[in-house]
């Protein structure tokens, strides 16, 4: 392995938490991995501090970003350019420093996530309910429509926000042929009719009511998917497993989320081992 010196690449993960971010992990395990004189860290910006955290840290020498809650959508706008996919989302999750401290802007969540679904064997995205329309949201509706999902509902506490969102996406051509914005509490109705449901809350425990009535009304076929991770999975995740449903938590998409970035600033492309999934699934509390 080559030692760190002061030419190594820096890189980091930038939230508000971020103290339980697995990105670091992944990254410090690739940079072992692959030799390379570089270091990833975890940065704690509030959303005050952001741009000016970032062009300070651009200053220093930083050559790259993940961006992760509540940042996301800053991010895109802080990009002097974009590409195609944080384009049609609107949020961008990885940022890439180029000549002169310009930001490149770009959303491999849409990618982390289409891993995740080809991944799993038996998975209909005929009728898909999306739980949640935060910024990680926009990244799994861009995904599910390349992936020909045919009809979509976004629940959100929030269903204006749900709406927005979808006006905004099929505004950047986003394809969704028949999607609906509902409000969060019609959750448990909708997961009745959806081969389909995928969680993108930014909470669950607040939410476990909501979630125990989603997973019992939905179908024995249907697939439960959670963006976020946990080392058992997540509180629905567990719930799923209790009523037999087939189910999966975000951990493969964190890890294919965060390929195209290790890529773009250290050179490589990295490859997704089964060691690396187990030293996480181990790491994660
Ligand atoms: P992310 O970038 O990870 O998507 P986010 O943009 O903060 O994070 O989005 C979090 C999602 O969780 C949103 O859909 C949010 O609903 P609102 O749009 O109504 O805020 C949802 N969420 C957060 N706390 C919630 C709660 N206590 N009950 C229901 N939904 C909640």
């Amino acid at each position: 392995m080559a030692a760190r010196n002061g030419k190594a690449l820096l890189a980091g993960v930038i939230g508000d938490p971020v103290t339980h971010s697995l990105s670091p992990a992944i990254h410090e395990y690739w940079l072992k991995r692959y030799g390379i004189n570089g270091a990833y860290v975890p940065l704690h910006l509030t959303p005050a501090n952001f741009a000016h955290g970032v062009k300070l840290l651009t200053e220093c020498g930083f050559v790259g970003f993940n961006v992760t809650l509540p940042h996301k959508q800053v991010a895109h706008a802080l990009s002097e350019t974009l590409d195609a996919a944080a384009t049609r989302c609107g949020a961008v999750n990885t940022l890439s420093v180029q000549g002169r401290g310009a930001l490149h802007g770009m959303n491999t969540d849409v990618f982390g996530f289409r891993k995740l679904v080809e991944s799993l064997s038996g998975v209909s995205l005929a009728r898909v309910l999306v739980l949640g329309a935060g910024g990680a949201a926009r990244g799994v509706v861009c995904a599910l429509s390349d992936m020909g999902c045919t009809s979509l509902r976004l629940a959100n506490r929030t269903a204006a926000k749900a709406e927005a969102l979808l006006d905004e996406l099929r505004a950047h051509q986003v394809a969704l042929p028949d999607a609906k914005a509902v409000p969060l509490d019609q959750a448990a109705v909708l997961a009745a009719e959806a081969d389909c449901i995928i969680s993108t809350l930014s909470v669950n425990g607040e939410v476990e009511p909501l979630l125990r009535e989603v997973v019992r009304a939905s179908q024995p076929h249907a697939w439960v998917i959670d963006i976020s991770y946990g080392a058992k999975g997540t509180k629905l995740t567990q719930m799923a497993e209790q009523h037999r449903r087939q189910c999966c938590d975000g951990l493969t998409m964190l890890i294919w989320q965060a390929v195209p970035g290790f890529e773009q600033w250290f050179g490589v492309t990295p490859e997704v081992d089964d060691a690396l999934i187990a030293m996480l699934r181990g790491a994660v509390v």
